[in-house]
């Protein structure tokens, strides 16, 4: 017998994923009307969970949504999947959505939030992607104001950051930066974007319109490193320029980037600087 992979937590009963049902009603299908944070578990110890769950209620906040489940209760839950599964790397989707109702923007109409928890293995990426590096591109699709869909609000509205993967895939690359409205760069489709040059670390602020990733927020507050490590505006001529350039989430952690667009990155290999975030990362993460 084959062990299964995928458990989900349905409002905290646990549900084989063929029978987790939502109803068409749930404002989240309807809507994109939901919030949601992804993180992993890796040796059985979940990663950064308070970040993660903290981010959840920013977010839930932010569309005027009190999270009606404690953070206590979501932890629970995900350890619940972990023991049952036991496997010791996995990813958890955690989904609160405003619930179900009739159909109407008035988020009133639904007073019951549905929370979904995903929990499947996962096999490590291929070692290609950091080994060699990938290709991007700059997708002519822009990331969306931060006065019309903030993106560091973490909703289950990605058709923005979908758009934008589109035209990465139409062109073969791994993923898209995309840029906002002032034509800088501000983030990946679910990834934060760094750069290197002459030595120091950059990555665009907040108000370029981007979610404050957690791997993110751990690279800027890094201790005793040899190079600078800054937020400061980029224009799309920087980072085409630059010695060295990476992508950076909680599940795909560290990415070198070795082409942008057809600009080739540095001498067109993973950066030194680079291998040695991702190498700090992993011993703040889960290497301790
Ligand atoms: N994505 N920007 C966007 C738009 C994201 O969706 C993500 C995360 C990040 C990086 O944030 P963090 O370091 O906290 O993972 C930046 C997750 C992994 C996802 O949606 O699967």
């Amino acid at each position: 017998m084959t062990k299964k992979d995928t458990l989900i937590s349905f409002n905290k009963i646990l549900t084989a994923p063929e029978d987790a049902k939502i109803s068409i009603f749930d404002r989240g299908f309807l809507f994109g009307d939901s919030v949601y944070e992804v993180t992993l578990t890796v040796n059985k110890e979940i990663i950064f969970i308070k970040e993660h769950l903290d981010r959840l209620n920013k977010s839930a906040n932010a569309i005027a949504m009190i999270s009606q489940f404690s953070q206590e209760e979501i932890r629970e839950e995900i350890l619940k999947i972990q023991s049952i599964l036991g496997f010791d790397r996995m990813y958890f989707r955690i989904i609160l959505t405003r619930g179900e109702g009739e159909i109407g923007l008035d988020p009133d109409l639904a007073t019951k939030q549905n929370l979904i928890i995903i929990g499947k293995s996962l096999s490590e990426y291929p070692t290609k992607w950091y080994d060699q590096g990938v290709e991007v591109i700059i997708a002519d699709t822009l990331r969306n104001p931060r006065k019309a869909m903030d993106p560091n609000i973490k909703s289950g509205n990605y058709l923005n950051n979908v758009l934008a993967m589109i035209e990465a895939k139409k062109r073969n690359a791994f993923d898209a930066i995309m840029l906002n409205h002032e034509g800088n760069v501000a983030e990946g489709t679910t990834n934060n974007i760094w750069m290197v040059k002459d030595k120091i670390v950059s990555t665009p602020p907040l108000k370029a319109g981007l979610l404050e990733g957690i791997t993110r927020a751990k690279i800027l507050h890094f201790e005793s490193l040899n190079y600078k490590v800054i937020e400061q505006d980029i224009a799309p001529s920087q980072i085409l320029e630059a010695d060295e350039a990476f992508f950076t989430s909680s599940t795909k952690e560290i990415v070198p980037i070795v082409k942008i667009d057809d600009k080739v990155i540095g001498n067109g290999k993973p950066g030194l600087i680079t291998k040695e975030i991702h190498q700090k990362y992993k011993e703040i993460a889960y290497l301790k």
